[in-house]
């Protein structure tokens, strides 16, 4: 079985620790802390709240995940299913039904497994008042047995018609929950960055930011080399090297490209370098569809800048030798070139210029010389 787990939140086994930042989260935790987690894309940020949560807290855990939430009724759906499988964990089906009560649950069996399943029979109309209620019940539920929140994705209310007024009446109960520790996390940086520095937002400066960055290098060659020889392959620190420069370290690439290299080998090889080339082509098959439907919605300029910022990198776009290389004319349209190209989630910026969202893309563009 291929022991690289990526796409999903990684515990246990599969999670390689990060002690320091682990410790730092688990004592806000402890002292109720309201703290914001940044970080770029599949770098860990889910996973380092959902480890710590379970393993180095007494706190129960109330998982909302807010990925696409579309309106308020959305909104109450998923902070009601949060608060019922909260419950469904850790309590009995009476003391579910009277906690809940006020959430109509609806109890049905489930046909294969003769399990008891909830739902919430969602109010007809959701209102503001309907979603204080359900912060209320969080704080009535934290003082039977103390809880800590957990909000994944919480830029994604910004699709909301109404946002700041959503974020307002959140803010307005959630400012008096001083026990409960609530942990917000989201995958577009500069949107949770604006949520919480911006003075006109609710949110303005109401947690502790804390950055989730690369595994510390020595830990994770370890906690992967264990793996690869675990199934016997053995790997030279050559290849680790080109794993971690391919990839820019982001914990979900390195993973994704170990379990690619893990599929196109067998117990007994000896890898190095050369063995990226074959893990980065089953990579491709996987994912060339997903990369060919990007490239058919950019006009010509836009190929060209894409395909710059794969060969030359995206410190300088705008410099001369960038132009030149990426055989564009005049820098006039780049920044709206960029824009575009970051509204497409292709690339995105980085304190040191622009990065492909995903570093295979950039490396097929390379490999079909396109
Ligand atoms: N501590 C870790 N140890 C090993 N692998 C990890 C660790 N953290 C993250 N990963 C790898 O990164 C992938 C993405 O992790 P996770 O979903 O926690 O990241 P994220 O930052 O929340 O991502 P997104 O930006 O998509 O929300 C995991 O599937 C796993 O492959
Ligand atoms: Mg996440």
């Amino acid at each position: 079985m291929n022991p690289f787990k990526y796409g999903q939140v990684v515990s246990g086994v599969d999670f390689c620790p990060r002690p320091e930042t682990q410790k730092q989260l688990a004592n806000y935790i402890q002292s109720g802390q309201n703290v914001v987690v940044y970080g770029e894309r599949r770098i860990g940020k889910t996973s380092l709240i959902y480890e710590t949560l379970t393993n180095a807290s007494k706190r129960r855990m109330l998982h909302i995940d807010l990925m696409d939430v579309k309106s308020l009724e959305d909104l109450h759906a998923r902070m009601a299913k949060a608060i019922l499988s909260m419950e469904q964990r850790s309590g009995s089906l009476e003391k579910i039904f009277s906690l809940l009560a006020g959430l109509r649950p609806v109890l049905a069996m489930d046909p294969y497994t003769g399990q008891p399943t909830f739902s919430i029979d969602a109010p007809a109309k959701t209102t503001p008042n309907s979603i204080e209620g359900l912060l209320d019940l969080i704080e009535t539920l934290n003082q039977k047995k103390p809880l800590a929140v957990f909000i994944d994705e919480f830029q994604d209310i910004l699709n909301l018609p109404d946002a700041n007024h959503t974020f307002a009446l959140l803010r307005s109960k959630i400012q008096f929950h001083q026990e409960i520790p609530y942990l917000f996390a989201g995958s577009i940086r500069n949107a949770m960055w604006d949520i919480f520095t911006n003075p006109d937002n609710a949110f303005y400066k109401s947690a502790l930011p804390m950055e989730v960055g690369a595994l510390n290098r020595d830990l994770f060659s370890d906690f992967l080399l264990h793996k690869f020889e675990a199934g016997g392959r053995r790997i030279t620190s050559e290849l680790f090297e080109e794993i971690f420069e391919l990839t820019d370290q982001v914990a979900g690439d390195v993973q994704e490209l170990c379990g690619a290299l893990w599929e196109t080998s067998a117990a007994g090889d000896g890898l190095d370098e050369s063995a990226v080339g074959d893990a980065l082509e089953r990579i491709y098959a996987q994912e060339a569809k997903g990369y060919e439907s990007c490239m058919v919605l950019l006009t010509a300029l836009q190929v060209k800048c894409l395909v710059g910022l794969a060969r030359v990198g995206g410190e300088a776009p705008f410099s001369a030798r960038f132009l030149q290389e990426a055989g564009i004319a005049t820098s006039a349209s780049i920044t709206k070139t960029l824009n575009r190209l970051m509204k497409l989630k292709i690339i995105f910026k980085h304190e040191q210029g622009y990065r492909f969202t995903n570093p295979f893309f950039k490396n097929w563009l390379l490999w079909k010389n396109i």
